[in-house]
């Protein structure tokens, strides 16, 4: 036993009992006659104390060849501080060493391993191992195992059954693009890794499992941002002779007992809202409604009165901005070149000052009188002392960019706060989106997801119409999950293979197996996956999944502290039967 007591563990009524201690030195004070180190481990930090005049002189020379991240191992007795420090549980006691042990030395490391480091970003991943022993990392992947721990005991009260499904597969689209594994076996052929486990939870259903649920890592090979990586954890779920209505309730109630388990926070409303309304309501499907500044669209009030770029545009929309009507010229000019960015690329913006004494002064007064100034405000929502901001244009682009809009001023206004949490359901996809590139429908969600059946005979007359029995739950402005009803029958599978632009023998070559099984009796079923990075970075209050994930990629994917990926020799090339252009 190197220890028998944790560094965070003792107290002040442990005094005057003989403990041994384990753990990483993190701070030497050397006093000459007295030197204090801080020792630490997972569980905290404990002082320890050698003292000439209580410690063994050998003890004391072993002391002063201590450095830091030397992993020791000490004897000691409990004493009470002279000088306490109520910042930490263990702060009133410290160690009297009487045996020290150094386990291993360290070599210096690169940055400061306290919570506020001197390191940056690239060194710390180089570091990782490093990082991990800072309170901030460590504490994100126990918080993070908390609440897998959580999904595991809701989802295994419910009856789920953890199953694990293969890494080496076929191609599942999800969308991405896949990382693929040569096969040294087969030569030329390729497995690839799954973007999902999404064909192989329908053929547990058709294999009887009912209710089945995975923790499982995905790979996508896809650009990277805060909210990305290349491989990342879902947890996957599927259940059998369900609607739509038996999964948005299972698992609203995971996501409540999370918020309660975590967060001790009691959901009132789970609000649900049709993808269409929040397209127009909020420019995006993943709103953040945990504050208002909804869409006012203005073009009744705003077209027509000879102003020329809002006759032109499709659609005119505004948001009201709580207090906006006390920026000074100089904030509105930054904000108007912040939509200019080429990142949002608004070619302007109109705004409206809503004043005390009810009058309006706008930026277009040449174009608009009271009466219309007064429509947009009735429009957004604005009140005596906002600011409406205006802009136009193609009406896609444009709810976009207001969007990006409505998102940064409320982050400026402290509206985002990230102890409050406001789940939402969107529902009602539409089944397929037209991607200009290839100048064809692809599924929206996945080609499994079924069409409603009351929208089916739009399929062939106005396919982008369709919606699906598809849903995501969005938390503070984050698509955390998302899941559909599927198709359970060949036929329709056929017919979505069809409208998706896969040929009979296309769509036999990579989905044989699944319409196969689907001759064998498939039930009615449907799920839905979470994305668990994302999922525990907000419920922590943050958004950058990276400090969630022990060990994750750089943002062009690369492992920095293994060096990955990196090149493999010839040999092993030849094996596979891969050669390389160069
Ligand atoms: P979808 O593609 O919507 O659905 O993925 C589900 C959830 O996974 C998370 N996610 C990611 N998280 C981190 N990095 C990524 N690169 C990444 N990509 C996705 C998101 C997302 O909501 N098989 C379907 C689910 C189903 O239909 O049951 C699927 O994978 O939070």
């Amino acid at each position: 036993m190197h220890r028998s007591h944790t560094n965070g563990e003792l107290r002040i009524e442990n005094a005057g009992q003989e403990v041994q201690l384990a753990g990483w030195v993190q701070k030497i004070r050397d006093k000459g006659f007295m030197i204090w180190v801080d020792l630490r481990d997972r569980y905290g930090i404990t002082q320890l104390i050698f003292d000439e005049e209580r410690s063994e002189k050998a003890v004391i020379e072993q002391a002063k060849t201590l450095g830091r991240e030397f992993v020791i191992q000490v004897t000691g007795t409990v004493i009470e501080r002279q000088s306490k420090n109520e910042k930490i549980p263990t702060g009133k006691i410290e160690l009297l060493v009487s045996k020290l042990q150094i386990l291993n030395g360290a070599a210096l490391p690169p940055f400061t391993i306290e919570d506020e480091t001197d390191g940056g970003e690239e060194l710390r991943m180089k570091y990782r191992y490093l990082d991990i022993r800072r309170n901030p990392v460590k504490e994100s992947l126990i918080f993070r195992h908390k609440v897998t721990q959580e999904v595991r005991n809701f989802l295994s009260n419910e009856d789920f059954i953890e199953v694990e499904t293969p890494y080496l597969i076929k191609s599942t689209p999800e969308g991405a693009r896949d990382f693929v594994v040569p096969s040294r076996m087969n030569e030329g052929q390729f497995y690839a890794l799954p973007q999902s486990p999404q064909t192989f939870k329908q053929l547990l259903m058709v294999g009887g499992m009912d209710k089945y649920f995975q923790i499982v890592k995905c790979f996508r090979d896809e650009d990277l941002r805060a909210d990305r990586q290349p491989e990342f954890t879902q947890i996957d779920c599927e259940m059998a002779f369900v609607e739509q209505e038996d999964i948005l309730n299972i698992f609203e109630g995971l996501t409540r007992h999370l918020l309660q388990k975590i967060n001790r926070i009691d959901i009132a409303e789970f609000p649900r809202m049709s993808f269409e309304h929040a397209i127009k309501t909020y420019g995006n499907d993943k709103p953040d409604i945990r504050f208002g500044m909804e869409f006012g669209e203005l073009n009744a009030a705003a077209k027509h009165r000879n102003f020329k770029i809002f006759d032109e545009a499709e659609l005119v929309v505004g948001i009201a901005v709580p207090g906006g009507a006390s920026y000074t010229r100089k904030e509105i000019d930054k904000l108007i070149d912040w939509v200019r960015r080429p990142q949002i690329g608004a070619l302007g913006m109109v705004y409206v000052k809503c004043h005390e004494d009810g009058t309006y002064k706008s930026s277009v007064d040449k174009f608009y009188n009271q009466e219309d100034l007064a429509k947009w405000a009735e429009e957004t929502g604005a009140k005596a002392g906002d600011l409406i901001c205006v802009l136009s244009g193609v009406a896609d682009k444009v709810r976009t960019q207001m969007s990006a809009l409505r998102m940064e001023l409320a982050e400026r206004l402290g509206l985002r706060k990230p102890n409050e949490f406001a789940p939402l359901w969107v529902v009602d996809f539409p089944l397929l989106e037209w991607d200009e590139e290839t100048e064809r429908y692809h599924a929206m969600h996945h080609p499994f997801t079924s069409p409603k059946p009351e929208d089916m005979a739009l399929l062939d007359t106005d396919p982008g119409k369709v919606r699906a029995n598809a849903y995501d739950l969005v938390l503070n402005g984050n698509e955390i999950g998302g899941g559909s009803i599927r198709i359970h029958d060949k036929n329709t599978q056929a017919l979505m293979f069809d409208h998706l632009g896969f040929t009979p023998e296309e769509a036999k070559e990579q989905f044989g197996f699944l319409m196969n099984a689907f001759e064998y009796g498939a039930p009615p079923h449907g799920g839905l996956a979470f994305g668990l990075d994302r999922l525990v970075a907000i419920l922590a209050g943050k958004e950058t999944i990276r400090d969630f994930i022990a060990f994750p990629k750089n943002n062009s994917g690369r492992d920095v502290m293994i060096d990955a990926p990196s090149k493999i020799d010839a040999e092993q090339l030849t094996e596979l039967n891969l050669k390389l252009k160069h």
